[in-house]
């Protein structure tokens, strides 16, 4: 008797009757939550970790039962749109299962979209089971179409492997975009071939800036090509139209009248997209990061592992939401040599 009323306590608790959405001190509704589940990576591209990475023991990530719970519980207050990201989300063991437990939300409607970005290297094995399990979309990185220098920028990686699991995640019938950081001297001659190769196969390509988070051992400011550059550059070869498309995400569209796909362009360096923001971040460990460009958080572990109800977590999560800042405060030029955050991106997901 004692089991069933803390049975149904627990469950009025989880279903929280109506939990309140989550609307920040700016009136920004979150509704898109980025999970890293994993800080590890088979990769270890030249500026998001130094080659000797020091990853958390693995004693302080939650399981992935938790890591279910803490999703659900942003879904039940309004998350419409979870990616899970990482470190690589697909190198973290029984992955697939989160998944799958995750797909839930969908069938029932709660949520809208589930989706990842992976650096592609584990797709080729799992691109049918992700599909299979609801997933429409998917964001792989690549950098290069050069071998040499996918494995110069990547350290580990191996760009035959990546295209294989482009090609299979095609072939599962999932919509991929390719993700490219743009970094000076390196891929800026090669943008314009990327995106003939993106949108020749039905790709939309997004180019990143070098954002300053964590020591690599390597300077930004050598890496860092502002896309205001890499924009007239390939304006050289391409007739680009600004276009109102949107994805939900931070990067602005045009459109490329040469090849009729879509280029995207994240500048949080030259362009403050911070009063659009919907998201938050949480790592492996359950700290909630209410902006990638700060250091403010929050420890949803404690709550999480406090009570099998979930009302504690929900306060945390409400608490944390009302300290969301109103934007970050990237900077990088010779004046600013450190990173302006000191956690790699490998831990909040990017
Ligand atoms: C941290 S990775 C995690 C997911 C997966 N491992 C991948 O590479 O797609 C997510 C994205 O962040 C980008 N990224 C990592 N460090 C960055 C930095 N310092 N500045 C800008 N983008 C970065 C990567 O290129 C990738 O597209
Ligand atoms: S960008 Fe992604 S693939 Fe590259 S080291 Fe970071 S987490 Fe790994």
């Amino acid at each position: 008797m004692v089991a069933v009323e803390q049975q149904s306590a627990t469950d009025f608790d989880r279903a929280g009757a109506m939990p309140r959405p989550l609307i920040d001190p700016f009136a920004r509704a979150i509704t898109y939550l980025r999970v890293s589940v994993t800080d590890r990576c088979d990769f270890r591209c030249v500026y998001c970790m130094s080659e000797h990475m020091t990853f958390l023991p693995k004693v302080d990530l939650l399981t992935l039962e938790e890591l279910d719970r803490l999703c659900s519980a942003f879904v039940a207050k309004g998350v419409t749109k979870l990616r899970l990201t990482g470190g690589e989300p697909l190198v973290r063991r029984g992955i697939m299962t989160l998944v799958a437990s995750l797909s839930r939300h969908l069938t029932s409607g709660a949520l809208k979209e589930l989706t990842l970005t992976t650096n592609g290297s584990q797709l080729e094995k799992h691109a049918a089971e992700l599909k299979d399990h609801g997933i429409e979309r998917i964001n792989v990185s690549i950098d290069t179409l050069d071998p040499d220098k996918f494995r110069a920028i990547t350290r580990w990686g191996d760009l035959g492997k990546v295209l294989k699991g482009v090609d299979a995640a095609q072939k599962a019938g999932l919509k991929v975009k390719i993700n490219a950081v743009a970094l000076k001297g390196v891929n800026e001659d090669e943008l314009a071939d990327m995106t003939a190769w993106a949108h020749g196969r039905g790709m939309d390509l997004t180019l990143i800036e070098v954002m300053p988070l964590g020591e690599t051992g390597e300077s930004r400011l050598d890496q860092y090509l502002p896309l205001s550059l890499a924009r007239a550059r390939l304006s050289e070869r391409y007739t680009l139209e600004d276009i109102d498309y949107r994805t939900g995400g931070p990067a602005r569209y045009v459109q490329v009248k040469e090849t009729g796909g879509r280029l995207g362009l994240i500048t949080p360096l030259t362009h403050n997209f911070c009063e659009s923001c919907n998201r938050v971040r949480i790592t492996c460990t359950g700290t909630l990061y209410m902006c990638l460009g700060q250091n403010d958080a929050a420890d949803l572990r404690s709550p999480l592992r406090a009570s099998e109800g979930d009302a504690p977590l929900h306060a945390a999560i409400d608490e944390a939401i009302g300290r969301k800042p109103k934007g970050h405060d990237f900077i990088i030029d010779r004046n600013h040599q450190r990173p302006a955050v000191s956690r790699h991106m490998s831990v909040t997901g990017g």
